[in-house]
């Protein structure tokens, strides 16, 4: 069953603790802020504690938050939100067969610019090409959001890079020097932490909806992986070497994403391809690439004004618009 978005009393409570960081607040700030009484304060103080949250309370000092249960559902999310649309309604489940199907059924029933659906586990995850996104429970992040741009739809191409330029940011605030490979792979020492995959319905001359759907490896083990992925796939954790608060990362992932695409739709894709190609694990690379059936190996020399990879074979220069970058050795 999914669990929605609903701002109660108890979600002001952690809202305000969260907001207050590593400080005290008093519980009479809070009744003060929130009209509530000091014993209601307490009331959903108890009721967060009997649900995983760890709370001090000191007498004469007030209520400090200490840590949040590692759970994705909106009780944890919402107080962290700091977006105006993305997450603004947000669907979560324990688990689906995929987040963006879920999402892109939400959006053929009309769901809002920026609605965000979330599971702990999917059992028919998806990735790029038709191929299966392995979605253990609990550890990582699925997640996938229905945008609604002005946009033609030849330009919605750029919202995968867009969105790639964000999930880097979001994995760099969380200390990882993550890159990019074409055209939406994230990539650490390099195997790969997280993808993306990007679905829409369009007209000729209109785009309905884009569904963004965004897989990232936050907490699992090099053994939690299938034995055929281990030497190509990392996660935050075994980069940084300590466990990523799931929560923290998803509302820094929702708020730069929703930063990119403001950006984007006021200035266009000049900005984003320059971002893009800062956080690049591809431009200067020998590739290997599939372009218009045949094969072709050369370096990566830059990305076009429309988000194809430019890719120099000899006096050649090729223009790739899909499919898979096979990265060659390094020059
Ligand atoms: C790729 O790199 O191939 C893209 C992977 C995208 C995986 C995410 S997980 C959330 C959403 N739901 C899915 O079934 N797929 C995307």
């Amino acid at each position: 069953m999914g669990e929605t978005a609903q701002a109660g009393s108890e979600e002001l409570v952690l809202g305000f603790l969260a907001e207050a960081g590593d400080e005290f607040v008093s519980g009479e700030a809070i009744s003060d802020k929130l009209g509530l009484s000091r014993a209601a304060v307490w009331k959903h103080v108890n009721a967060l504690r009997g649900q995983g949250y760890r709370i001090d309370a000191i007498p004469a000092r007030g209520y400090r938050l200490v840590e949040i249960p590692d759970r994705l559902t909106p009780l944890e999310l919402r107080p962290l939100l700091a977006t105006h649309d993305l997450g603004q309604a947000l669907h979560c489940f324990e688990e689906v067969a995929s987040t963006s199907d879920v999402a892109k059924q939400l959006a053929e029933d009309g769901a809002a610019h920026g609605e965000v659906v979330i599971a702990e586990r999917q059992t028919a995850g998806r990735g790029r090409r038709g191929r299966a996104w392995a979605s253990p429970a609990g550890k990582n992040l699925y997640l996938s959001v229905v945008l609604r741009p002005e946009l033609p739809p030849q330009r919605a191409p750029e919202l995968t890079l867009v969105a790639s330029v964000a999930l880097c940011d979001a994995v760099r605030q969380a200390g990882v020097e993550a890159g990019i490979k074409w055209p939406n792979d994230l990539l650490a020492g390099g195997r790969k932490l997280a993808g993306i995959l990007t679905e829409l319905a369009a007209e000729p001359d209109t785009v309905h909806w884009v569904v963004l759907g965004i897989g990232v490896n936050l907490n699992v083990r090099a053994e939690d992986f299938p034995e055929e992925l281990r030497g190509e796939a990392t996660s935050l954790a075994i980069e940084r070497g300590q466990p990523a608060p799931r929560a923290l990362f998803t509302a820094a992932l929702l708020a730069r994403l929703e930063e990119w695409l403001d950006r984007h739709a006021a200035e266009g894709f000049g900005p984003v391809r320059l971002a893009w190609k800062e956080r690049s694990a591809t431009l200067g690379r020998e590739v290997r690439v599939e372009v218009e059936g045949r094969e072709v190996t050369g370096v990566a020399e830059d990305l076009d004004e429309t988000g194809a990879l430019l890719v120099r074979c000899g006096k050649r220069l090729a223009r790739v618009t899909s499919g898979d970058v096979q990265l060659l050795r390094a020059r």
